[in-house]
């Protein structure tokens, strides 16, 4: 069955981004003037997505404002005979179906996808984060979603390398070499040091999983932080069924954390050759 469908969780609290976060929501503060929102949802529809639900709460509608219309806005620009920014405004959000549920209170990554289920039926999905860009020539999640098609699994999940030293910062896992850049998940742990950490693969934000996902999500007791963990679904998964992690080509950017924030706001406007410069001596003058 082909993928379609993508769920971007995106009701969390951004605490890592306050004070902006208390009236902003972090997914749409931008990398220069895109919000990093429109990038993950172009990096979907560029992987064939039709349809994007975002998984939302309260106080940050402005996620979902921004894929609709502003009639306002488009008549003042087309007045103004600001031609390309009328398009440029009118295109957003024009080539995807968008949806929304709403988280009601925020009890982690596990529960927000949950929230999406009555959306997605027995369908296959896609899931992005909503504040972890991927950039590349292939869009990650395509590279996902092509994996799962050639597969016959219920689930692959993107993976990257990280030095041995800093596996204590992310989701790392367990598994067994299939191919190059494939693995079977046997295991997923969470921030272990190096010394316990059973490889240097971890887990960005992208992920696609058959319907099945949501009997696993049923039975997760609350796990770290007293949230209901993604992880703890997908490592359940993988003992009865057969998931995979990939791992990704291209760059990943955390725009959750100010470092990855800033890390891909220079990445970006380094492609423009008058930013470029102004990168290039601004680092000469502050640092
Ligand atoms: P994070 O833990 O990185 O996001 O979750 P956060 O909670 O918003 O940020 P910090 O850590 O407090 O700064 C990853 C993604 O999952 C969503 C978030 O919106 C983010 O895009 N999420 C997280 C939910 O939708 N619901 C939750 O209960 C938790």
């Amino acid at each position: 069955m082909k993928i379609k469908k993508a769920v971007i969780p995106v009701a969390g609290k951004g605490t890592r981004f306050l004070p902006a976060t208390k009236e902003i929501p972090k997914e749409m503060i931008p990398i220069l003037n895109t919000p990093m929102i429109s990038i993950v949802v172009e990096e979907a529809v560029k992987a064939g997505i039709t349809e994007i639900i975002f998984v939302n709460s309260r106080g940050k509608e402005s996620i979902e404002n921004y894929f609709d219309r502003n009639l306002h806005l488009e008549s003042f620009l087309k007045e103004a005979d600001k031609n390309d920014q009328e398009l440029l405004i009118k295109n957003i959000g024009s080539n995807v179906e968008v949806l929304s549920v709403r988280q009601k209170e925020q009890l982690g990554l596990g529960h927000a996808i949950n929230c999406a289920r009555p959306l997605i039926g027995n369908e296959p999905f896609a899931v992005l984060l909503g504040d972890d860009i991927m950039d590349g020539e292939v869009p990650g999640i395509k590279q996902l979603i092509d994996k799962y098609e050639e597969l016959s699994c219920s689930g692959v999940i993107g993976l990257f390398e990280v030095p041995k030293s800093e596996t204590s910062k992310y989701g790392i896992i367990e598994g067994e070499k299939k191919a190059e850049g494939l693995f079977k998940l046997n295991a997923m742990v969470e921030k272990p040091t190096p010394k316990d950490a059973p490889s240097n693969l971890a887990v960005p934000g992208r992920y696609v999983f058959d319907s099945e996902i949501f009997v696993f999500l049923d039975k997760i007791p609350r796990g770290v932080g007293g949230e209901y963990q993604l992880t703890d679904a997908i490592e359940m998964m993988a003992k009865e069924r057969d998931v995979y992690g990939a791992i990704l080509d291209g760059t990943r950017f955390d725009t959750g954390s100010m470092e990855g924030y800033l890390e891909a706001t220079i990445a970006y406007a380094s492609r423009d050759e008058k930013l470029k410069k102004v990168i290039v001596d601004s680092v000469k003058k502050y640092t």
